[in-house]
């Protein structure tokens, strides 16, 4: 199954977008959006922490790599002056993205589908590119890194908040939010991303491994899930992952706890 199929297929977005409009006639807030738009392990307080790292660099020209639904995008378009564009292989999740941001007071921003391993863009079109869980798709790292290096500026700096594969991948569970079987998971290891970071010419300036708090993060959302099964249907990522997501939730748990896998935060710098 492609990449694509797996974001799209069990994608209910009319009736999701009906949803938002019934609830929320004013629009959405960030956080109202967070359960469908925020889709990493971390949520909306994971995207709070990488703001932080943005205010320190001040981009100019943002680019995010597998942008999804949009909500690390409309973050940074309502909190920041910088120009930002989304790229994603799943064109589903950029019609969904631009129309959640026309039920906000957001104003819009470019979104383009594309793969990451071929950019459409000329070089030094960016300072500043960020990475989501969206590495973790990508089969080619090496030729995606070199892209990145290609259209970052001299000094431009590279954000990436991403599982890496744990000391003991072979404890995996599928399916997981990002792939349903295993040749959709393309996780690396800390070690093999340093080196490939290295030779694409970015220089690591700082990294933070924060699994603990992904996974207390995941344990909260679960005892919220349990709750919300009794009150009336909210909006659930399951609407865009499917049933599924009942099995995801749990073994992204069991893949952190067991050490399958791990949620770091890179900064690089884009050198020569
Ligand atoms: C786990 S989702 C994360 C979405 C979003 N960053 C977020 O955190 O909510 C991974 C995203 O990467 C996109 N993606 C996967 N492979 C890609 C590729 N080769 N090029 C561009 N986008 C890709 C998927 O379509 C999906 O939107």
């Amino acid at each position: 199954m492609d990449i694509d199929q797996h974001y799209s297929d069990h994608m209910e977005e009319t009736s999701l977008l009906d949803q938002l409009h019934q609830r929320y006639p004013d629009g959405p807030t960030l956080y109202q959006l967070a359960p469908i738009d925020q889709l990493h392990i971390g949520g909306i307080k994971a995207s709070e922490k990488l703001l932080q790292q943005l205010e320190l660099i001040q981009p100019g020209r943002i680019l995010e790599i597998g942008s999804g639904a949009g909500g690390l995008m409309r973050m940074i378009r309502s909190q920041c002056s910088a120009e930002i564009i989304g790229i994603d292989i799943t064109h589903r999740f950029n019609a969904l993205n631009s129309a959640i941001t026309r039920l906000t007071r957001i104003p819009a921003s470019p979104v383009i589908t594309c793969d990451a391993q071929q950019l459409p863009f000329t070089n030094n079109s960016f300072d500043c590119i960020i990475f989501q869980h969206s590495l973790l798709n990508i089969p080619d790292t090496a030729r995606c890194l070199q892209e990145c290096h290609r259209v970052l500026d001299n000094e431009g700096s590279l954000l990436l908040h991403e599982v890496l594969e744990g000391p003991d991948p072979q404890r995996m569970h599928y399916p997981v939010p990002w792939a349903r079987s295993a040749d959709q998971s393309h996780l690396i290891s800390y070690t093999a991303l340093y080196e490939l970071l290295q030779a694409s010419g970015f220089q690591l300036k700082r990294a933070e491994n924060w699994s603990e708090e992904a996974l207390q993060w995941r344990q909260r959302q679960a005892e919220k899930e349990k709750e919300k099964k009794t009150e009336a249907p909210q909006i659930s990522p399951s609407q865009i992952l499917g049933e599924d997501f009942n099995k995801m939730g749990p073994n992204v748990i069991a893949n952190l706890t067991e050490g399958a896998v791990e949620v770091w935060q890179l900064s690089c710098i884009a050198k020569g």
